[in-house]
């Protein structure tokens, strides 16, 4: 018997600490601040609710059907040699690019956890320190270092096996951030930029949204959510034949955009605060949390608490995002779980290094010039722009054209309070999922151009 879930609340935990990661906690406010804030907001909010918890729920009926892992569930559906199969490889794919620079990111997490340790931010201005992550991102080989460690505890858990000690530990700390971030956020509140905060994330000035924001909503949602990775139709092979999916998927799904707003509602006021840069890309949690810190009573304590909890919500992400690659090796070419723990972190190691070196121009210095986008954000640009949405189209293209409906309709009303709600979620699945994307592509390759 396939070992399952040992409560809904389990699962739904567990779900959730694989979404909430750097993609909500780093990702999603430097985003919202490139694309003008609002508009960007709604995308991302409409593209969650239509896109992503349907292809959640998906992604769940698919794993809970065949009870296998990514790339053997679309061949237990399709057949053996199906090309479908070729979905399953997108995810492993997505997720060994994603972890490369994930890994620097959650790394430059600890070096703060390193820096707090120390109160750095004491005695300086807050210009002062948020300057501190420009330093660190042009220092190629401190970034590494930290990247390395973070690879390595990574690597520690999954080499080990499946984590019932991370789980349990998930949860606490799950909950701590949360708490974490609504106290923070009530703090924020109090600052005078609070209005002009909000201004900024809830008006929309539709002039200022760059259609590009588009396809970056469509993949940062999908990013979020963990999907077109093989990982919730893993996660949902583990679930009992009973259990509500709809239901998981919207808790999660919402779960996640309240998390994500919450974030931004603690960034956003100190930036307009301090007069920090609005649009400061990746560093941007960097460079505002510290001077909020600052400004506050118990500042070491405060920062140092924050910063575990980053790399912790990184650390169940980034094993999960570990675990895509390694299953995939263990069951189609029968590696011994170390082997393949030991390969693919090898080859994590290698390419993280541009990653890592991406600020210093140390490593590909005509990248930058060559591209418009420097190795780090090139390869998540491919991910998120490319790789994840296609993988979603061929997903939802499956579930909707491919697998009998009968099948699928037993799957999502099996056990479910919203089995009245199938033929909302087919018609979503089968004609607007594959059209929304296919139009974003559309737009984005510029084959065909819609303005006037
Ligand atoms: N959702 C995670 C985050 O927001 C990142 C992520 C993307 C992920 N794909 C994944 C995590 C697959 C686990 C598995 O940070």
């Amino acid at each position: 018997m396939r070992e399952h879930w040992g409560s809904k609340v389990g699962f739904v935990l567990a779900a959730l600490g694989s979404a909430i990661g750097l993609g909500t906690l780093w990702k999603f406010p430097y985003v919202v601040g490139d694309n003008g804030g609002g508009v960007f907001l709604l995308f991302y909010t409409f593209f969650t609710l239509t896109l992503g918890i349907p292809l959640f729920i998906g992604e769940l009926i698919i794993g809970r059907r065949t009870q296998r892992g990514a790339v053997g569930s679309f061949a237990s559906l399709a057949g053996q040699s199906s090309p479908w199969r070729v979905v399953g490889w997108f995810g492993v794919l997505s997720a060994f690019f994603i972890l490369s620079y994930y890994c620097i990111v959650a790394g430059w997490g600890l070096n703060y956890l390193m820096l707090s340790l120390n109160q750095f931010y004491e005695i300086r201005s807050s210009a002062q320190i948020a300057s501190t992550f420009g330093r660190l991102y042009e220092a190629g080989d401190v970034s590494l270092f930290w990247g390395t460690i973070f690879l390595l505890l990574t690597f520690g858990v999954v080499y080990q096996g499946i984590r019932k000690g991370i789980e349990q530990w998930s949860r606490i700390l799950m909950v701590l951030l949360l708490l974490l971030l609504v106290a923070l956020c009530i703090y924020s509140f109090t600052l005078s930029g609070f209005s002009e905060a909000l201004q900024f994330l809830f008006r929309f000035k539709w002039r200022e949204l760059q259609y590009s924001g588009i396809l970056q909503a469509l993949g940062l949602s999908l990013f979020t959510l963990s999907l077109a990775q093989g990982v919730i139709i893993t996660y949902g092979s583990y679930l009992p034949p009973n259990s509500d999916l709809p239901k998981a998927a919207l808790i999660v799904g919402i779960a996640v955009v309240l998390i994500s707003f919450l974030t931004v509602l603690v960034i956003y006021p100190v930036v307009f605060t301090f007069h920090l840069p609005i649009n400061e890309g990746a560093g941007l949690i960097f460079e505002t949390m510290p001077v909020l810190f600052a400004s506050l009573p118990g500042a070491m304590v405060l920062s140092v608490l924050f910063f575990t909890l980053f790399v912790f919500a990184a650390l169940t992400s980034s094993i999960a995002l570990l675990e895509v690659v390694v299953a995939n090796l263990i069951d189609l070419y029968g590696l011994s779980r170390p082997k393949a723990a030991i390969f693919s972190s090898v080859a994590l190691f290698f390419v993280s290094i541009p990653c890592a070196l991406a600020g210093s121009g140390a490593l590909f210095k005509e990248w930058l010039p060559m591209y418009g986008v420097n190795f780090f954000g090139t390869l998540d640009a491919l991910v998120s722009n490319w790789l994840l949405p296609l993988g979603a189209l061929l997903t939802s293209l499956f579930l909707g054209w491919r697998l009998p409906s009968c099948l699928v309709r037993e799957e999502f009303k099996r056990g479910s309070i919203f089995g009245k709600i199938y033929g909302g979620w087919i018609f979503l699945i089968r004609w607007i999922v594959p059209m929304a994307i296919l139009l974003v592509f559309i737009y984005e390759s510029k084959i065909y151009s819609f303005d006037k």
